[in-house]
C-alpha cells in the first residue's frame, strides 16, 4: 500500500499520451493497489496511470464516494467503441485542484479493455460512469478537462491559474 504524488497541471506528463500495457504482471498489480489506495485518499472517483507519473494506457475509476453502487473497476488499454448522446455536466480533477468547470460529454459509452487479470471487458456505462470514463480515457491521451472547454474558458482559467502560483509562491 502506498499513496502517490498525484501529478498538477501544468506538469508536462499530463500532456503526454500513455503507451499501451504490454505485460500485466506484478509491477502492473502494485501500481493498479496504489492508485486505487491514491484515489481513495484523495477522494476522487478516478485516476489515470499517467497522473501519477506513469505513462502507461491504465486507469481506475471508483465511484462509490458519490453514493453509487458500482464496483471498482480497473481498465488496461480501454478503448470507447461507442458514444451516444451529450450531456452538460460539471467537473473536477485531481489534477487541477480547486477548479470546477462544466463539460460536455457523451451521455452513454461502451468500452472495451482488459481488466486487472488481463481478462478482456467491456462496460457500457451512462451518467456519471459515462462521464468518468471518457475524463479518465482523456487523461490516458493526454488530454485535461481545460482541453474540452470553449477557448475563452480556458484563456480565464489560465489567467486566475497564474494568479493563483504567483500568490502560493510568495506565501512559502
Ligand atoms: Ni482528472
Amino acid at each position: 500500500m502506498a499513496i502517490l504524488e498525484i501529478k498538477r497541471y501544468p506538469e508536462r506528463i499530463l500532456k503526454q499520451k500513455t503507451a499501451p500495457v504490454g505485460t500485466i504482471n506484478g509491477a502492473t498489480q502494485k501500481l493498479i493497489d496504489d492508485m486505487v489506495d491514491t484515489m481513495h485518499a484523495a477522494r476522487g472517483v478516478g485516476l489515470a496511470a499517467n497522473q501519477v507519473g506513469i505513462p502507461q494506457k491504465l486507469c481506475v475509476i471508483d465511484l462509490s464516494l458519490r453514493g453509487e453502487k458500482a464496483p471498482l473497476i480497473v481498465l488496461i488499454n480501454p478503448i470507447i467503441l461507442e458514444r451516444e448522446g451529450v450531456i452538460e455536466a460539471e467537473e473536477g480533477c485531481l489534477s487541477i485542484p480547486g477548479y470546477l468547470t462544466a463539460v460536455k460529454r457523451a451521455e452513454r459509452v461502451f468500452v472495451k479493455g482488459l481488466n486487472r487479470e488481463g481478462k478482456e471487458i467491456s462496460i457500457e456505462g451512462e451518467g456519471l460512469l459515462a462521464r468518468a470514463i471518457q475524463h479518465e480515457l482523456d487523461h490516458l491521451d493526454g488530454l485535461l478537462l481545460i482541453d474540452r472547454i470553449s477557448p475563452l474558458k480556458r484563456e480565464f482559467f489560465k489567467r486566475r491559474y497564474k494568479k493563483q502560483m504567483q500568490h502560493s509562491k510568495s506565501e512559502t
